[in-house]
């Protein structure tokens, strides 16, 4: 399957990664839905691809009810979803474990881990009943990097989910691919020291999204 036509379902598309994949997957033929909280952003975006072709869905990832609101949306629009990137995700401020406060601590886990279960679990049984998807998890390499104790184990969550949602899907639906996908350190609101520009992710999320049926699944790549 090419990218031209299908329905993909980006979270965090108002800046950084998401908004160049959203580019991306538009500028391949795609129809984009975008989500994430700063509506203002997602329908300047959308008026920039082409409105025939975007959605712009504000929705708070950590919100179930919201996310499933956001579902029925691309659904009633166009009534399939092929590939979701779950790309949204915060990263709070550096400090040890100690000193990590309870509230950064469950604002982390609830957008980079329950966000991305929330979209996996709301979008996937469109996938199955069509008996095709490509599931994209943006992770990271810090998975235990000291002074970021939550946001690591965010992104360790987002690879076991990744490699057992893999394991679930492999006997029965084997058309449907699941991957962790590590950006590297690119240049973003979070990462603004950061010397890559976020296209450089580019190139891996448009292979990763047309991976063909057999492909490996449940597997970390780097952009
Ligand atoms: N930049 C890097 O070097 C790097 C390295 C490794 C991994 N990553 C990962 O790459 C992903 C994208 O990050 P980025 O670098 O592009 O940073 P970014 O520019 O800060 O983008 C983060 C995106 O997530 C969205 N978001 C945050 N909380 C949300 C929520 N509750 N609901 C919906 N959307 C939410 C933000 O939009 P709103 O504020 O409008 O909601 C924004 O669009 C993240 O998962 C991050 O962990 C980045």
């Amino acid at each position: 399957m090419t990218i031209q036509g299908q329905i993909v379902v980006i979270t965090g598309a108002s800046s950084g990664i998401g908004a160049a994949l959203a580019e991306a997957f538009a500028q391949q033929g795609a129809r984009v839905a975008l989500l994430a909280r700063r509506g203002e952003r997602l329908e300047r975006l959308a008026a920039r691809l082409g409105a025939e072709h975007t959605l712009a869905i504000p929705t708070d990832v950590a919100d179930f009810a919201a996310v499933m609101q956001a579902q029925a949306q691309v659904l009633a629009r166009w009534g399939q979803v092929h590939v979701l990137v779950n790309n949204a995700g915060v990263y709070p401020p550096d400090g040890p474990l100690w000193q990590t406060s309870p509230e950064e601590w469950r604002h982390t886990l609830d957008t980079n881990v329950n966000g991305v279960f929330y979209c996996m679990r709301a979008f996937l049984p469109a996938m199955l009943e069509q008996g095709y998807g490509r599931i994209i998890n943006v992770s990271s390499s810090m998975v235990e990097t000291p002074g970021a104790a939550a946001y690591s184990l965010s992104k360790n969550a987002v690879d076991v989910m990744t490699a057992i949602l893999a394991k679930e899907l492999r006997s029965a639906h084997k058309d449907i691919i699941v991957s962790s996908l590590d950006p590297g350190w690119v240049h973003s609101e979070m990462s603004p020291d950061a010397p890559d520009d976020p296209r450089t992710v580019v190139p891996r999320a448009l292979e990763l999204a047309a991976l063909p049926k057999g492909a490996p699944s449940g597997k970390k790549w780097r952009a």
